[in-house]
């Protein structure tokens, strides 16, 4: 999120390639370029039967920026089918290889965010893919989608269009309104804290993680504090998605930022809960 003109240069990734160089028994190993639309390439993988990523369906952005903030969705993340990567060192202009172990991958969190943040430029990311699929349908929104569908018989495809079909019922499309997606990460907190809160609201719901940590969707803190489809001007947010801060028009991200901040406190005062954002704030 752009809060201000940027002094400085952009550069745009443009390394394309999505090439299956290596098999072994159960795998397809796969490189592709940083550049390359998460999408297709999530597209090619269906069209060639390599399974994995076809939870994260239709999810915006590049294959290069995926493990920067280890993308998810639908019960699977980036680092369950991430193999290594290249980056280039900003500073050393030399080329350096990272396993998954380097990446300290977590939720929606990786090392390039942290103590690397803003120091490489992902080259080229490798996948490990399945031959035999490991469905993943815990998802209770995904269930009820393939039963709606009539799927009897489970396949990538048919777990992708699932994917699909949610994400554009709930999901505004950034070409036709601006968003990041989520703008908030859903936040872990203590399960003492959850109980504690849940005390004065107990509607709120909240996801067992470890033996003490719960998650709480941040989407239902910000709808039930009121904030679904509120708009201020050319901006909002989402009307089917509260997670979500949009960009009908011409608003500006300075203006964006001043409501995310104004959602955050509401949400601190409602529940005693801090939701960080996940976008960055430039
Ligand atoms: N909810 C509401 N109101 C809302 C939004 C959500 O009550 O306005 C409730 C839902 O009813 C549900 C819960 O909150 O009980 C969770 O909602 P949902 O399943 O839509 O998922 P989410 O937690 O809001 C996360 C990811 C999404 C990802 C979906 C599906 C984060 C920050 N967001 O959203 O990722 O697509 O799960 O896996 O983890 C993104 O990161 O940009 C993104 C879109």
């Amino acid at each position: 999120l752009f809060t201000g003109d940027f002094k400085g240069t952009v550069l745009k990734n443009e390394i394309k390639g999505i090439d299956c160089y290596q098999e072994d028994e159960s795998h397809y190993y796969i490189k592709v370029g940083g550049g390359e639309v998460w999408h297709d390439f999530v597209l090619e993988c269906i069209k060639n039967n390599w399974a994995g990523v076809e939870n994260m369906s239709l999810i915006p952005g590049t294959v290069g920026a995926a493990p920067i903030q280890n993308i998810g969705a639908y019960g699977v993340e980036l680092k369950d089918v991430f193999y290594k990567l290249d980056a280039l060192n900003i500073e050393t202009l030399k080329i350096e290889t990272f396993t998954a172990e380097d990446c300290h991958f977590g939720y929606r969190n990786s090392v390039f965010k942290q103590d690397l943040k803003g120091k490489y430029i992902i080259v080229n990311v490798y996948f490990q893919l399945n031959k035999t699929p490991e469905f993943t349908t815990t998802y209770g929104d995904i269930q009820s989608t393939l039963e709606k569908n009539g799927v009897t018989e489970l396949s990538i495809k048919a777990i992708s269009d699932a994917v699909i079909e949610i994400r554009q019922s709930k999901l505004p499309d950034p070409a036709l309104i601006g968003n990041s997606g989520s703008f908030f990460k859903n936040p872990e907190i203590t399960t003492r804290h959850f109980n504690e809160v849940k005390k004065q609201h107990p509607e709120l719901v909240g996801y067992a993680i470890s033996e003490t940590q719960t998650k709480v969707p941040a989407g239902w803190l910000i709808d039930k504090a009121g904030w679904k489809g509120f708009t201020r001007g050319n901006i909002g947010i989402h009307k089917n998605q509260a997670l979500v801060l949009v960009n009908y028009g011409d608003g500006n991200g300075k203006d964006i930022y001043q409501l995310a901040l104004e959602v955050q406190q509401s949400v601190k005062e409602k529940y005693n809960i801090n939701i960080e954002p996940e976008v960055n704030i430039i």
